[in-house]
Order: structure tokens, then sequence, then C-alpha cells
């Protein structure tokens, strides 16, 4: 029996739907919470039980190297031409499951420990402020290329001990890398396989070359930490290449997203905006709102390694699952009034999915939320008369369904 939301045959790569995925969400959620997509050839889990659940099932593998070959197999194309690109997947912690995952996982969070990610707030705050001091003398900017695209890639970079220059290039090769993984992103799948993999050649030269470096002569930073790791019998020199890259590339598009989301939600909801300005202690709890609101990973997606009955579908082995964080988000059934944006909610009802959930939980998550805690902070302290540039529309990133954020956010002060 078709559901109306199969024969309505909806397209999660639609830029209308990219574009305004709320209605898109609740339609999945309400009409076929376990949808079969024939346009992206996967399974959409939208309801947010099914997605926690999702995330803590060992029958989901998170190898998105799989992931990536049997989406180029579907569409008859080599996975030898990716190869590059799935070779360092398979050593990063993100792609691994079990007991090979937990290794580099617990190696490499120590490193994010509460104690750790306070001593580099000073550098979070000068990083945002030397951008933030470029404005000193106007009254209107694009806050995404100008400051936003600017702070969380240039922290991550110094926390690994990596020049400005040089995370310069390390971020255009990587964005061919996210081009190519982001479904629905790429136009060109070939042309973009071929950019992917040459981007992802030139990171792993340049990382390998970094790590001899830093073998010889070890500083305090994030790679020195890994490599100590490696030598207590951790990750192989290898695995320390990819999981340095796994680092730079999901410490930047992800907090650079969340910053423009956040604040485009502030700004356009005046009322909340105005309890923040007159009750700084609603700091913490709005950013919280911010990622449940708009997160900046829509979704992420799994293969499954074993059959999975869920409400009367069959998953089979072998497929794609994409389990919908933000849609999880908007569910009714786990949040009160869920498409409102209540920077006042019970602390209970601000616990999002945007971080996941389960083994993968954001390494980075308490990172992220001092990148944001200190952006925000600063914004408001400086920009008293924020909002948005009604002479310029925002723009949000033909992204495809792994990350959304705006390419543009034109405000005035
Ligand atoms: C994993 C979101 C910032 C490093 C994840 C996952 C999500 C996520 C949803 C889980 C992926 C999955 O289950 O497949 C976010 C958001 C961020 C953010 C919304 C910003 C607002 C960061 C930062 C870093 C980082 C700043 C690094 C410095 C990681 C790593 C993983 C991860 C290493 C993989 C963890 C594992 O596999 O065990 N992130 N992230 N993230 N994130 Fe973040």
């Amino acid at each position: 029996m078709a559901s109306a939301a199969r024969k309505l045959q909806l397209n999660p790569v639609d830029p209308e739907n990219l574009l305004d995925p709320v209605p898109f969400y609740k339609e999945l959620r309400e009409q076929d919470p376990v949808h079969w997509s024939d346009v992206v050839h996967a399974w959409f889990l939208t309801r947010h039980d099914d997605v926690m659940n999702g995330l803590r099932d060992s029958r989901l593998s998170a190898d998105r190297a799989k992931v990536l070959e049997h989406q180029f197999q579907l569409m008859g194309l080599s996975p030898e031409s990716i190869r590059e690109v799935t070779d360092t997947f398979k050593r990063q912690m993100a792609c691994k499951d079990g007991a090979a995952h937990l290794k580099p996982r617990r190696q490499t969070a120590a490193a994010f420990a509460p104690h750790v990610l306070d001593s580099w707030r000073p550098l979070i705050h000068r990083t945002l402020v030397k951008h933030l001091d470029k404005l000193r003398h106007r009254r209107e900017a694009d806050l995404i290329p100008e400051v936003f695209y600017q702070m969380p890639p240039l922290v991550i970079a110094e926390l690994l001990g990596i020049s400005a220059e040089d995370r310069e290039r390390l971020q255009e090769w990587g964005e061919a890398v996210t081009q190519l993984t982001s479904t629905g992103a790429a136009r060109n799948i070939l042309e973009a396989a071929r950019l992917a993999n040459e981007g992802q050649a030139k990171i792993n030269q340049f990382l390998t070359a970094l790590i001899e470096e830093r073998r010889r002569e070890p500083g305090d930073d994030l790679v020195s930490y890994m490599l100590r790791s490696q030598e207590q019998g951790g990750m192989t020199t290898e695995e320390v290449v990819a999981n340095t890259g796994l680092l730079l590339a999901a410490g930047h598009l992800t907090t650079t997203d969340q910053l423009g989301n956040g604040l485009y939600e502030l700004l356009t909801n005046p009322d909340q905006l105005a309890l923040l300005r007159k009750d700084p202690t609603l700091l913490k709890p709005a950013i919280e709102e911010m990622m449940r609101f708009a997160p900046p990973v829509p979704f992420v997606h799994r293969i499954a390694v074993d059959n999975i009955e869920l409400r009367g579908r069959t998953i089979r082995k072998g497929d794609v699952v994409f389990l919908g964080l933000a849609a999880a988000n908007h569910d009714p059934a786990a949040y009160k009034d869920a498409d409102r944006f209540d920077i006042t909610r019970d602390p209970h009802q601000q616990k999002s999915m945007s971080f996941g959930f389960g083994p993968h939980h954001c390494l980075g998550a308490g990172l992220a939320r001092r990148e944001l805690e200190i952006a925000f902070e600063e914004l408001l302290h400086r920009m008293p008369e924020l909002r948005l540039d009604e002479t310029r529309m925002p723009r949000i990133k033909a992204g495809g369904l792994l990350f959304r954020g705006f390419e543009s956010l034109p405000v005035r002060w």
C-alpha cells in the first residue's frame, strides 16, 4: 500500500525543500516516517525516537566509505574513481563502528576535556575580535564571508598548529571533498569525484609532512597530542593523518553554518532577541535553541549491515539510511510547540539531536558551544541595533542534504 508521501514522490534534494525544510520534515514525519526515496535511493527516518534509536543501533554502520561506494555503484560509476577519498574515510573515527571506533575516539576525546576547552577561550576570542575590529567604523556587513566563514577554521587550524596561509589551501581542497560527499550538492558527479580525489590526496600529503615535522618537534597542539597517544599504542600514522583531516573539516563548516543559522533565527524573532538583550543569562539557552531550531547538519547517514524491520517497512542489508536530526528536533512528540523559536524553553526541552547522539556524538560539541557563546556575546555587545539588511536578501547555500547554512547574511547595526 503506497502512502500519500510515497505517492507525492517527495524529493529531499529539491532546492525548495533545502531552502525551507520544516514543512518537508513535517510531511515526512506525519505521512511516511520510514520513507524510501527513489530520488536519493535511500531511506529517510524523521521521527525523534526513530532517529535516536537509529543513532545507537549497531545494525546501522557509520562506514561512510561504503555509503559513497554504494552511491557510486548505483550510478553505474566505478568506486575506483573515489579511492583516495574512501580510503581516507576508512581511517577516520567517524566512519568506524564498535571497538574499532572506541580506540581513536577515546584517545582524541581527552584533548577536548572541559578544562582544555576553557583554556582555548582566549584564542577563540582573539580570532573573533580580529575580524570584528575590521568592521569597527562600518554600520553594515555580510557576516558570513566577513566573520563567520573566517573564525571557526582559524580556531581549529590554530589548535592543530597549522598556519593561516596553509589553512586556506587546506580549506579549498577540503571543499572539493565536501561537494562530493554532501548528497545532492555536486552537479557533475564525475568532475566532483576527480576534484575530491585530487583535494584529498593534497590534504593527506600536507598532513603527512606536518605530522613528520611535529614528531621531530612536538608542541602543545592537538596533532602532538594525537602523536603522543600513538606512542602509547594508539593510532597508526595514517590514522593520525586521517583524523587530523577529520577535525579540520568537522571544525569548520558546521560551526560557520550554525553561527549564520542561529543569527538568522534571532534576527527574524525580534521578541526573542529583545529577551536575550534584556537578560544575558539567557545566552546559553538561546544557543541551544538556535541549535535545535536550525541545525547545520540536518541529516547524518548510515548503511544497514543487517535487515531492520521498522514501522512495517523492511530496511535491507546494504541500504543507505538518512537519519533526520533537524526533523527530529521539530517533532511535536518530543518538543512542545516544536516549530516555535523560544529561548526560554525548559532545559530538558532544549536537548536537541544537532550534535548527534550515541557513540558518534560530536567530539567538538564543547568547542563549538564555546565559539558560539563568545561570538554571540561579542556581536550583541558591539552591535546594539543589529538587524537584517532590508535592502539585501540573505542567501542559503546550495548545500545538499548533509549541510545547511547561509552563503550570505547581510546585516546593519
Ligand atoms: C561528529 C555536528 C562542530 C568534530 C558530529 C556529529 C554531528 C556533529 C551531528 C555526528 C555525526 C554522526 O553521527 O554521523 C556538529 C555541529 C557542530 C560541530 C552541529 C557545530 C555547531 C564540531 C567541531 C569539531 C567537531 C568544532 C572539532 C573540532 C567532530 C568529530 C566527530 C563529529 C571528530 C566524529 C565523532 C565520532 O565519530 O566519534 N558532529 N559538529 N564538530 N564532530 Fe561535530
